[in-house]
């Protein structure tokens, strides 16, 4: 296309893509990714079990290559992700054969967010710090799923990340990284958690709403409502993996799961483009007439390559802006 989108919101905010280190090694969609984005996020390279698979065994070969791609193109780096609660490496939880104690996971903890963080220190802009860890049901604030770090470190571990990573790196914008904003019940207890995080002086500066959204929309006075909201307590708002799917993502309040899929048509018809596209469309204009309380939008991936959602649905998916020629799409030409 003649136009982009990273010129296209150039005075708003950095427009970013999730990448996979094949995409970059391949020249057409490095090409797509330099010339459209403006920031880049390791989709899975900077993750705990890809950075530190074994304990003390830092691997950052990937993952500098992914920084050192968007330094020589000009672009910012999302970091993601330091402490995800529910996909931290096996050996995080044991010491030893037995279950770890709380005081070495808080030192794993500060080990981890501390290496990573001082090792691509003035390079990544913002680090979700945090990523889903607040939970749709249950009694806890913190997912209190087995295995996770709440369960033996309490809400500390949380508060630990959080000040350790700014120290690692004063300039860092800190993130708390959630899905589920979509459902008021989890999106009011992701607020009533940073509220009193922020309360009792966590460094959180911004709350990143994944975006893992559908053709059944999300509403614009809800979306509103949502920034207005987090902002009020001096959050940054980052939209940080959007992906319209072209299915439904909720009936009746429940996320849908694969089988209640199956009989539905993955034909991608004129009509759910369109509406794909007034979905993006809304979206981005609402984050543009909230510039300023919104400071990025991410896109999980900048093409219609669904293997992440292909893989939780079991079906085709054509969720993004570009389509699986690199093609720009009808969502493309509304966004920019
Ligand atoms: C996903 C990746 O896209 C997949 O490649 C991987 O197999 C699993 O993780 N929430 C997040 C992201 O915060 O890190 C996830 O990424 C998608 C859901």
């Amino acid at each position: 296309p003649q136009y982009s989108l990273k010129d296209a919101y150039r005075n708003y905010f950095p427009i970013g893509a999730a990448v996979l280190p094949n995409q970059i090694n391949n020249s057409k969609i490095a090409n797509l990714i330099t010339t459209q984005f403006s920031s880049i996020t390791a989709a899975n390279d900077m993750k705990p079990t890809y950075l530190q698979p074994k304990e003390g065994v830092f691997n950052f070969n990937v993952g500098d290559k992914i920084v050192s791609f968007a330094t020589k193109n000009n672009m910012k780096v999302r970091g993601h992700t330091l402490v995800w609660p529910r996909k931290m490496p096996k050996w995080f939880y044991y010491s030893q054969g037995k279950a770890v104690g709380k005081d070495l996971l808080l030192k794993r903890i500060e080990t981890h967010v501390n290496t990573v963080v001082q090792h691509y220190k003035g390079k990544t802009y913002c680090w979700d710090v945090v990523n889903e860890a607040i939970p749709f049901f249950g009694p806890n604030p913190l997912d209190s799923n087995k295995d996770s770090l709440y369960i033996i470190a309490g809400e500390e571990y949380f508060d630990k990340a959080f000040y350790v990573a700014r120290k690692a790196d004063p300039n860092a914008k800190l993130f708390y990284n959630d899905n589920g904003f979509e459902w008021k019940k989890k999106r009011d207890r992701i607020f009533e958690y940073l509220k009193k995080a922020k309360a009792r002086g966590v460094p959180i500066d911004g709350v990143g709403m994944q975006g893992h959204w559908g053709i059944d929309g999300i509403s614009e006075a809800y979306l509103r409502e949502t920034i207005k909201m987090f902002s009020s307590i001096g959050l940054e708002v980052q939209i940080t993996e959007l992906d319209i799917s072209i299915y439904p993502i909720r009936s009746s309040g429940k996320v849908m799961k694969a089988a209640d899929l199956k009989s539905t048509s993955d034909a991608y018809t004129e009509q759910i483009q369109t509406k794909q596209a007034q979905i993006y469309s809304m979206i981005f204009r609402v984050c543009r007439e909230m510039k300023g309380q919104v400071t990025g939008i991410t896109l999980w991936s900048p093409y219609d390559w669904a293997n992440y959602l292909t893989k939780r649905m079991g079906k085709k998916n054509y969720p993004y802006l570009f389509d699986e020629n690199l093609q720009p799409k009808k969502s493309f030409h509304d966004v920019v």
